[in-house]
């Protein structure tokens, strides 16, 4: 499949982009010599929207925000928050800004309460407090208030991440991965608040790797690729290019090798793009003429983690990025190796696991 692109966000002409990414590019020095992060990367997030921004583990997803962030400084290029330039104006993007960092960062010594309100006060917000109950009750918090940081399991301290983020109600939502290795309920919490918010005014821009998340709540994606925009579309637009139907069936056998070349294998399930009904009567065939039996036959509608797939795999191109490329970017998962971590687990499909 062909790499996909439109041109930028639909945003009046007067209104400045919620975020702009403008010629992105960030070179680490490394023992190896350079490595390009981030090779200009250019995308506008339209104010109202909530963006996806994709793509395997070390393509460049959390530089990007980091750079946005104010973290890291960009190699060369620009990015900005509703107009404002995140080095020349970096307090007034701050202030428009709340980033969910994909890493738990917390200080121990504080309550929860103490932290959002220490939090509020950096941005001159003294009385914060009903805002901060909203936060605490909105994200299942509220009987941890006095809870001492340290004490909080892993999920509710990325809810607490959440929280901090948000304290200064910033009109521009950025979330690093938010739902990794959480249980289904604080997904569902959390993505119910986003949309609350996001119905209330402000943009988000979310990275997951759980792709029906991102086609569900994500009125545009772009896909990145050792840091590089490889698609960029509406999502109703990047699901309407892949192949419209995906047949698929358990096997105990290996597959004949033509079938396998496209097929996405989780454990004994197999997936095959079949977009005609010729299509899945010739993989049925081939696959009892190898000697194997199928069950569980379905055909289902192509989804975004079939884009995804497509989109990885056709922007397999040169691999020049440097002689620091340690790490070679998934890629298209090796079909016969189960790919897509956890795709049949209670936290629903991913791909790749969650990088630290
Ligand atoms: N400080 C650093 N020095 C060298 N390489 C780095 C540094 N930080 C990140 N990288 C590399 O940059 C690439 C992009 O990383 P990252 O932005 O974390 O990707 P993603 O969030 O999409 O998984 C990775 O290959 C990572 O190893
Ligand atoms: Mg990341």
């Amino acid at each position: 499949m062909r790499p996909v692109s439109t041109p930028a966000a639909p945003a009046a002409a007067s209104a400045p982009a919620a975020i702009a990414f403008r010629g992105v590019t960030k070179i680490h020095h490394t023992p190896k010599g350079p490595f390009e992060a981030l090779g200009g990367v250019s995308l506008d997030v339209a104010p109202g929207e909530i963006f996806g921004l994709l793509g395997p583990n070390g393509a460049g997803k959390t530089t990007l925000i980091s750079i946005l962030a104010g973290l890291t400084r960009a190699t060369a290029g620009t990015a900005s928050v509703l107009g404002h330039d995140v080095v020349a104006d970096a307090p007034q993007a701050r202030r428009l800004l709340g980033v969910v960092p994909q890493e738990l960062v917390f200080d121990p010594f504080f309550s929860l309460r103490e932290a959002l309100r220490i939090q509020s006060g950096y941005f001159g917000l003294r009385r914060n407090d009903d805002w901060i109950d909203d936060l605490l009750h909105s994200l299942g918090l509220a009987d941890k208030a006095n809870a001492n940081m340290r004490q909080l399991s892993g999920g509710m301290k990325r809810r607490a991440m959440v929280a901090q983020a948000l304290v200064h109600k910033p009109k521009v939502i950025v979330l690093d991965e938010p739902t990794a290795g959480v249980d289904v309920e604080l997904r569902q919490t959390l993505w119910q608040f986003v949309s609350r918010l996001n119905r209330e005014g402000s943009t988000v821009l979310l990275t997951t790797h759980y792709l029906e998340e991102a086609e569900a709540l994500c009125s545009r994606i772009a896909m990145i690729k050792r840091g590089q925009v490889v698609a960029l579309a509406k999502t109703s637009e990047l699901l309407s290019r892949a192949s419209s139907n995906v047949l698929r069936f358990k096997l105990d056998t290996p597959l004949p090798p033509a079938l396998a070349a496209v097929a996405r294998v989780t454990g004994r399930v197999v997936q095959l793009p079949a977009p005609t009904a010729a299509d899945v009567e010739h993989a049925l065939s081939a696959i009892r003429q190898a000697g194997g039996r199928v069950e569980d036959i379905e055909i289902r509608k192509a989804d975004l983690e079939d884009v995804f797939l497509d989109v990885m795999g056709a922007s397999e191109g040169p691999q020049g990025r440097g002689v620091g490329a340690t790490e070679p970017g998934p890629g298209r998962p090796n079909p016969a190796s189960a790919p897509l971590g956890g795709s049949e687990g209670p936290q629903g499909r991913s791909v790749g696991a969650r990088s630290s």
